[in-house]
């Protein structure tokens, strides 16, 4: 069932059983919920998505910048970019539905929080049960010897930076062709599979595996309940799909913060 952004307006002014209503009133009852986000839960705090509008993927190749075969090539021109990005996200701050997603986690038992996002605000926010399925900007990982060390300066001294043993250090970010981390996805996919309510925020719903996520819990009869200021490919098979942004809509669905 979709709710246009005026649909929404009027329905909550009016404050009647609305989608929006029955959506609060499903995440409030569940014992297990898996919540999954992409860029469009950080735009409003300034971060770029990578699609649509403004997108990074607009302005930049990903072919350039975010691909294996690119590191080898040009690791500075890499670096640059993925610096850049750290400089950006690092002067940001968690915005509302970030603080309601660490809120949501703290009333519900069976709780985890999976993200595409790299940019670390949901741990910022507060969240602690959080499987990031691309990686973090702020976790540098060596290509010869594998060591993976938390890295938050901003700027980083040296471009490319470089491990104890001498080899280049890359961001420790999923790039395209990569596989993702597979622990997180292994527990992603039990959380999906023990989920009796999937809540998917500001995700295009494009890059998988992380977009299969709700079809795994719903097969198992997980209700889903998708937040989004567009259609996505979720949008026709979601229980409820909610139009507007994830700070104005996320506070409304946890009690107590609308
Ligand atoms: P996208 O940029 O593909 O999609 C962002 C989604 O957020 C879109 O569906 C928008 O409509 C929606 N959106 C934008 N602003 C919003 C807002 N304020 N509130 C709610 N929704 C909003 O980003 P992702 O789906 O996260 O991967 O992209 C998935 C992956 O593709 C990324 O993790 C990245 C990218 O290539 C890698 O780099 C491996």
């Amino acid at each position: 069932m979709i709710v246009s952004d005026g649909e929404m307006a009027a329905s909550r002014s009016q404050g009647g059983n609305d989608e929006l209503g029955a959506a609060a009133s499903r995440l409030s009852g569940a014992q297990s919920v898996l919540v999954l986000t992409g860029a469009g839960v950080s735009a409003e705090s300034g971060v770029p998505t990578f699609r649509g509008a403004g997108g990074l993927w607009r302005e930049y190749k990903f072919e350039d910048l975010a691909t294996p075969q690119a590191f080898a090539r040009d690791p500075k021109l890499v670096w640059e970019w993925y610096a850049w990005r750290r400089e950006t996200i690092a002067a940001l701050s968690p915005n509302a539905a970030h603080v309601a997603l660490a809120a949501m986690e703290r009333r519900v038992p069976g709780f985890r929080l999976a993200t595409q996002n790299v940019d670390g605000l949901h741990a910022a926010a507060g969240s602690r049960r959080v499987l990031e399925l691309h990686g973090s900007l702020w976790r540098l990982r060596c290509v010869g010897c594998g060591h993976a060390v938390e890295d938050r300066r901003v700027p980083l001294p040296d471009l490319p930076p470089r491990c104890a043993c001498g080899k280049l250090l890359r961001p420790d970010v999923t790039w395209f062709g990569e596989m993702l981390p597979q622990a997180a996805v292994a527990e992603a996919v039990a959380a999906a599979r023990a989920a009796e309510v999937v809540l998917v925020i500001g995700s295009s719903q494009l890059v998988y595996p992380a977009a299969g996520l709700p079809e795994i819990a719903q097969a198992r009869g997980a209700f889903v309940i998708e937040v989004n200021t567009e259609d996505t490919p979720l949008t026709p098979s979601a229980d409820v799909s909610l139009r507007g942004t994830a700070a104005d809509l996320v506070p409304a669905l946890v009690p107590g913060l609308a």
